[in-house]
């Protein structure tokens, strides 16, 4: 199977931003992680702080790939766009967050991607990510 990770924006400063929220860990340590772990599935990462970006890239893996696992960050709460492109591409996308976004900020509690999502992870910490891939295996 081929699975694409998107992390959006702020989140290649895993590790360093808001510990407290979203751990120690950086992501380029734990998708190594993922690789042995997943040694079957062909997995691959893209990170962008860029809306225009993110929507590019499903445009271009969202009719070959299986699957896409997407924390699109705060854009989430605020991208019709990236919605949208959920809404016209094939491969299924599951929303994932590390933090558990209902128990924070009101705003932070609405999804524009959701209703376009296979479903929403969210809370687990970085092991949201793995239920995400796990959804598809
Ligand atoms: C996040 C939650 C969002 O509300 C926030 O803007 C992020 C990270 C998460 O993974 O918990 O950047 O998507």
């Amino acid at each position: 199977k081929k699975i694409m990770i998107i992390n959006g924006p702020n989140l290649n400063l895993l590790g360093v931003r808001e510990k407290n929220i979203y751990g120690s860990q950086d992501f380029p340590s734990f998708f190594d992680e993922l690789r042995q772990r997943y040694l079957t599935v062909d997995l691959s990462y893209f990170q962008s702080n860029h809306e225009g970006e993110i929507i590019d890239k499903l445009h271009e893996i969202g009719f070959s790939y299986d699957g896409v696992v997407l924390n699109a960050g705060a854009y989430t709460h605020t991208s019709v766009a990236i919605g949208d492109a959920i809404a016209g591409i094939t491969t299924p996308v599951v929303e994932v967050h590390i933090s558990n976004v209902h128990k924070r900020e009101a705003f932070r509690h609405h999804s524009y991607l959701a209703p376009n999502c296979v479903g929403v992870i969210c809370g687990f910490g970085l092991n949201s990510y793995k239920l995400g891939i796990d959804s598809f295996l």
